[in-house]
């Protein structure tokens, strides 16, 4: 079957070429989006990721183009228009799970590195300046770590928080019961929000979870609560997050991803004048940490992305049964 890839990194290509047996593949580094979507004429599967834009517009011209497949190398799919897709009989497939160990040893980076202030340390001590001032950190053991989405990341995380002695508390929409039986306490988020000093977020993004850190859920956290985000940008109102750093609240912010990340996100832009102000403020704050969505960035996860997507794609072809079937 041949393929058009979009937002190819060359990590994309090293890794699907390494796996691929049988299909042609064609990498483009174009994000996907209305203008860029003829490159994708000839094929009958296009591969997308979390930026590309499958709007109603662009997937009905892929749909007149003879695309069938949309296989996504992710596990979120909230880019991608789904009415739309069924309206033109194109299936969705992507990768529901490659390794949550991945997203979820991230997150504990963030929390270690805001923490301990290694990135500020590393730099100092580059430079001759073995001075210690303003590297104060807590000890994670015995601080209370809210954790909202217990899914398969939520667990991993819930897992290694325990492990560093904190007393951990969910919420979710449902309860799972392997957690609880490891003494993790499911609460409903008014009364987890204000018990916690760290907070990181692993649910998905939907019409629910939309900016579901906003003023009013700010207000509720502890005065200096850490926030962390691995999962998706507009779960958090980012104005509202910066408010709340200005006045001292948020104590510390970790994202991995971020709402308008789309136009920065994968691409090197250290040569040019960056236009979004909101994320130039966030990186104006010391106690702010971002990464550009590199929670997914392990060898183990990128070889998982690779197998199952081209596994997908050929289940589709052989007319198998689609187990990752999104619609
Ligand atoms: P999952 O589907 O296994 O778990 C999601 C959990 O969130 C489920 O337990 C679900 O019940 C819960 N949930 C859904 N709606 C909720 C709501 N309104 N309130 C509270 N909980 C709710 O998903 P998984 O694999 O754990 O991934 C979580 C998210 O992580 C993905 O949706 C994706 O956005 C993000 N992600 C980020 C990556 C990165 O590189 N930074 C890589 C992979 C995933």
């Amino acid at each position: 079957m041949k393929i058009a890839f979009f937002s190819t990194q060359p990590y994309d290509k090293e890794y699907f070429t390494r796996h691929n047996s049988g299909h042609d593949l064609v990498f483009f580094e174009a994000q996907l989006n209305e203008q860029t979507v003829p490159l994708a004429d000839g094929c009958s599967a296009i591969c997308a990721f979390v930026n590309d834009s499958l709007n109603a517009a662009t997937i009905k011209q892929l749909a007149a183009q003879g695309v069938q497949l949309i296989a996504m190398r992710s596990a979120g799919y909230n880019n991608v228009d789904l009415p739309s897709a069924q309206l033109h009989n194109i299936k969705v497939v992507r990768v529901p799970a490659y390794s949550p160990y991945a997203v979820a040893e991230h997150a504990v980076a963030l929390i270690l590195t805001l923490n301990r202030k290694t990135h500020k340390a590393y730099n100092r001590v580059r430079e001759g300046n073995f001075s210690l001032d303003k590297l104060t950190g807590f000890d994670l053991h015995g601080k209370t770590v809210g954790v909202i989405g217990t899914g398969k990341i939520g667990q991993v995380f819930c897992d290694i928080m325990k492990g560093f002695g904190c007393r951990v508390v969910a919420f979710d929409l449902i309860a799972n019961k392997e957690l609880e039986s490891k003494g993790i306490e499911y609460l409903p988020l008014v009364q987890l929000l204000p018990q916690c000093d760290i907070i990181s977020l692993h649910c998905p993004l939907t019409e629910q979870t939309k900016h579901l850190i906003n003023a009013d859920t700010l207000r509720l956290m502890k005065p200096g609560v850490m926030l962390i985000n691995t999962s998706r940008g507009a779960l958090i109102d980012t104005r509202d997050a910066i408010h709340a750093l200005k006045t001292g609240h948020l104590g510390y912010l970790g994202i991995d991803v971020y709402e308008q990340e789309e136009k920065l996100f994968f691409h090197n832009l250290s040569e040019q004048i960056i236009e979004d102000d909101v994320i130039m403020r966030l990186m104006s704050f010391p106690n702010v940490l971002i990464t550009s969505h590199q929670g997914f960035f392990t060898d183990e996860a990128l070889t998982q992305i690779a197998k199952t997507t081209l596994r997908n794609v050929h289940d589709f072809e052989a007319g198998k049964p689609l187990e990752n079937k999104v619609v």
